[in-house]
Formats: C-alpha cells, sequence, structure tokens
C-alpha cells in the first residue's frame, strides 16, 4: 500500500519518498508506480510528459535519516503494533519535531501507537484503501490527544490526492474494518462449514448484494494474513468472540497461503490472473 500512497501523491504534485527496508522492494514499488502512471497516460487521465515530471517527484530510500526532510510522513509497515511502534520510535529521532506522524493502519489503536512517540498531538491514522489508486475513501482516524489542525491538516491532504476523507474515531477497526471483516471470517466460516464452496460463497455476494468482488476474493486481495491480523485485533481490542478468527483462515495464513501476494489463497494465481 506504501507504492500506492506513494503513486497517489506524485501523480497530485508532492513530492514523495519512499522508504523500505531493501532496494530490491523499492525497485519493484517504482515499476508499479511506472505502470500505473504508464495506464494513466494510456487512459488520457495524464499526458506522457506529466507522468515523467511525476516520476521525478518520487525518490526511494533504505536510510530512514533521510525523513529529516519530509513534511509529512505515512507509515504503511505490516499490521503489527511492535513493527509500527518501532518504526514511529525510529522516525522520532530523525523527523522535525511539528511534522504529523501518520498511520496506514487497518486497526491498531491510534492512540496507543501515538503513545509511543514523543508527538501524540500530530498523531492521527489515514486510512487507505486496496487498490490505493482506484478507491475514493481515506478514513481520516485522530488519536485521544490528536489537535483538531493535525487532522484538519490530514483532511486537507486526503483531499488534495482526490480522495474522500471520512473522519471517524478511534476504536478497533474503526469503521471499515469493523464491518468488513467480520463479513470476510463470516464467509471464511460458510466455506469451513461446507455451507457452500467459495466461488458459490462470492458469488451470492456479487450477484445478490452487488459488491463488485465476493468476500473471499477480496480477501485474497487484502492479504489472508492482514484479514487475521485485523481479526486479532478486533478479538483482543472488543473481548467479545463474535470476532473469533475463523479457525480456516488461521490454518491458510499458517500454510503461507496468504491470497494474491503469494500467489495462492481462496484462489489460485497464474501471472496476477484468479
Ligand atoms: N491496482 C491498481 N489498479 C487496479 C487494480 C490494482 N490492483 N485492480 C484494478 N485496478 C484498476 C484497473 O486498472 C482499472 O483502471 P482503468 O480505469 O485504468 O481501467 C480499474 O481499477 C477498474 O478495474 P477493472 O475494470 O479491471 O475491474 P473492476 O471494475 O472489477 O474494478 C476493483 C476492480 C476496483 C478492484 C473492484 O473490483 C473493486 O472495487 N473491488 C473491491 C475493492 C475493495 O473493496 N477494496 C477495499 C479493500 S479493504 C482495504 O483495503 C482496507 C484494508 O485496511 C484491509
Amino acid at each position: 500500500m506504501g507504492g500506492g500512497i506513494a503513486q497517489v501523491l506524485v501523480k497530485s504534485g508532492y513530492s514523495a519518498l519512499l522508504h523500505d527496508v531493501a532496494e530490491k522492494f523499492l525497485a519493484k514499488a517504482a515499476d508499479r508506480i511506472g505502470k500505473g502512471l504508464g495506464r494513466d497516460v494510456e487512459k488520457g487521465r495524464m499526458t506522457a510528459e506529466e507522468r515523467e515530471q511525476a516520476l521525478g517527484r518520487l525518490k526511494t530510500t533504505t536510510d530512514l535519516v533521510a525523513v529529516a526532510k519530509a513534511d509529512f510522513i505515512i507509515e504503511a509497515v505490516i499490521e503489527h503494533f511492535e513493527a509500527k511502534a518501532g518504526v514511529f520510535k525510529e522516525l522520532e529521532s530523525h523527523a522535525r519535531p511539528e511534522v504529523i506522524f501518520a498511520s496506514n493502519t487497518s486497526s491498531i489503536s491510534i492512540s496507543k501507537l501515538a503513545a509511543e512517540t514523543k508527538r501524540p498531538a500530530q498523531f492521527l491514522g489515514l486510512h487507505f484503501f486496496n487498490p490505493v489508486p482506484v478507491m475514493k475513501l481515506v478514513e481520516v482516524v485522530p488519536g485521544l490527544e490528536t489537535t483538531p489542525e493535525a487532522a484538519e491538516t490530514a483532511v486537507a491532504l486526503a483531499s488534495s490526492l482526490g480522495k474522500t476523507p471520512i473522519r471517524v474515531n478511534d476504536y478497533p477497526g474503526f469503521v471499515s474494518n469493523r464491518v468488513l471483516m467480520p463479513m470476510i471470517n463470516e464467509a471464511v466460516f460458510c466455506v469451513m462449514e461446507g455451507v457452500a464452496d467459495t466461488s458459490a460463497v462470492d458469488g451470492v455476494m456479487k450477484l445478490g448484494m452487488n459488491h463488485p468482488m465476493g468476500p473471499l476474493e477480496l480477501a485474497d486481495l487484502i492479504g489472508l494474513d492482514v484479514c487475521l491480523d485485523i481479526m486479532r485485533v478486533l478479538y483482543e481490542g472488543f473481548h467479545d468472540s463474535k470476532y473469533r478468527p475463523c479457525p480456516l483462515l488461521e490454518k491458510m495464513v499458517a500454510a503461507g497461503r496468504l491470497g494474491r501476494k503469494t500467489g495462492r489463497g481462496f484462489y489460485e494465481y497464474a501471472e496476477k490472473k484468479a
């Protein structure tokens, strides 16, 4: 998602510095961004020259020291509290004190992440949706200590990216994943219990509810590991058994069937085609 966020930033005229732990991930992201903007040229949404200028605004780095120049920082590392908190602690020592930290977390407490930094007043959730270049929504999630000014800045940034920001409060899963993930989890229960097979479950939701993708197809797009992490956050956050992760979801993640990114989830993917 970090690459998708960088793509919409440079397309909207911002300079973006994309950080990752290894060059190979950055090269892959830069390639996807180049192709994504190439698609915009093909579709007449930008000129070839504008694409070149946008790509010129994209820089990549494996060195977090480089964030000293950043005016706004968006974190999009894996959905584990310790991993995110570790990144923010490191960022704290390089970023200027007035800079806002935003997390693209899907469900983790913003207030708890903010407490790991020295700037809880300038910390919030900025939650993008997959695929980032296409989806309109950004959930803006102020934590308990976030100032109204920081929230306003985040809303303005999301709007300037052509997205529609919606403010929600900081509770597990916010609104999006509190509603979406139990639906996906229930779809997995349907498969596990033999109510219907994968394509039938997805077919019911696509044809009966007009969802663009079935819940299992969508789980493959999001990543089954991410879905499981979010269910665990909901379960631990609300202490309510209705959020228990489906054992089949746990088994598939344990087996390494994570969806599109590993070529196999509820569906099999050859060259990214289901
Ligand atoms: N990356 C970038 N662009 C993509 C893409 C991808 N993975 N998949 C599709 N697109 C683009 C296509 O290139 C096409 O753009 P175009 O205007 O250049 O032609 C456009 O999206 C439409 O694609 P298609 O015509 O091929 O297919 P669809 O009309 O079925 O749209 C879809 C694809 C937009 C992915 C649609 O199926 C959809 O909306 N699915 C639901 C997605 C969803 O629910 N996302 C939210 C997930 S939850 C989340 O992210 C939160 C997190 O916290 C878990």
